[in-house]
């Protein structure tokens, strides 16, 4: 019966894409009228039709639509940042672990890195949380949702503060009271967060977005010190 029939989450949706923004030149979101139970953290695999699907994180959801957001590194991210509107793209979903939704958060991402952590930021907005969030990158142009961000680090100081983004960071958790540290980037970016939330005694939540193969534990590509893998327990994985 129309309507009754129960949607799994590895489920293809091939859909067309709504609306293209591009965020810097390297970056585009993608708006897709899908929706899913996906929490801030959560990811979706996104099928450039005809070749391969990726996995990325949700960037915001609204009722009616997905947001996603792709940074151009390699063969099908560049393919899907040149869809347009009207395109058709796969999407299923959502899967792995959520951020908690915890007041007053420090929120604390690189580069794209931004993309989970805007839908984070929105959410705690929503809901009255007190939260504060950082973005940095390498240079502006690599910036993502600068505009939406309360604070900016750029290493060549070519906006917001010069310096990393975890220095910033640090500079925040000295000013005001934070129960936890948030924060998605490059691995050496989340190293230094996660070194800093135990400085403060503080948990860090961080989304570790490793290369994934198998995607079920298996062959220890996405593997982290401790033996958990990001691909089964994460990718949001806690620390302290
Ligand atoms: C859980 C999860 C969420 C993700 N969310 C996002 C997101 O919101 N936005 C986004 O742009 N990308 C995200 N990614 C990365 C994305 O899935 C692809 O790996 C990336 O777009 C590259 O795919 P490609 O086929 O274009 O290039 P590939 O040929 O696969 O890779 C090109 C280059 O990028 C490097 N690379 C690939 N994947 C990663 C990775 N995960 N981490 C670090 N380096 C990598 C490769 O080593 C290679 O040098 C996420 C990955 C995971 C595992
Ligand atoms: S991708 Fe193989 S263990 Fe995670």
């Amino acid at each position: 019966m129309k309507g009754s029939r129960m949607e799994t989450p590895r489920e293809m949706h091939v859909v067309r894409v709504l609306a293209v923004r591009r965020e810097n030149p390297s970056t585009v979101s993608l708006v897709l009228p899908k929706t899913f139970e996906a929490a801030p953290g959560r990811f979706v695999m996104v099928w450039d039709v005809g070749g391969a699907e990726k996995p990325f994180g949700v960037s915001r959801q609204t009722a009616t639509e997905t947001c996603v957001t792709i940074r151009a590194v390699g063969p099908t991210s560049e393919s899907l940042t040149r869809l347009q509107p009207g395109d058709a793209v796969g999407i299923r979903g959502p899967f792995g672990t959520g951020f908690a939704l915890a007041e007053n958060a420090l929120l604390v991402a690189g580069g794209v890195g931004a993309a989970p952590l805007r839908f984070l930021a929105e959410t705690l907005r929503q809901k009255n949380m007190a939260h504060k969030w950082l973005v940095g990158a390498k240079t502006a142009d690599e910036l993502c949702f600068a505009a939406d961000a309360d604070g900016i680090a750029t290493d060549d100081g070519s906006r917001g503060e010069a310096g990393s983004v975890v220095a910033l960071a640090a500079k925040e958790l000295a000013r005001g009271h934070y129960a936890i540290l948030q924060a998605c980037g490059p691995k050496g970016m989340l190293r230094a967060v996660k070194a800093l939330a135990e400085q403060a005694g503080i948990p860090a939540e961080l989304s570790v977005e490793r290369i994934m193969r198998c995607g079920v534990g298996l062959c220890g590509s996405c593997a982290l010190d401790d033996g958990r893998c990001a691909c089964r327990e994460g990718p949001v994985l806690r620390f302290g």
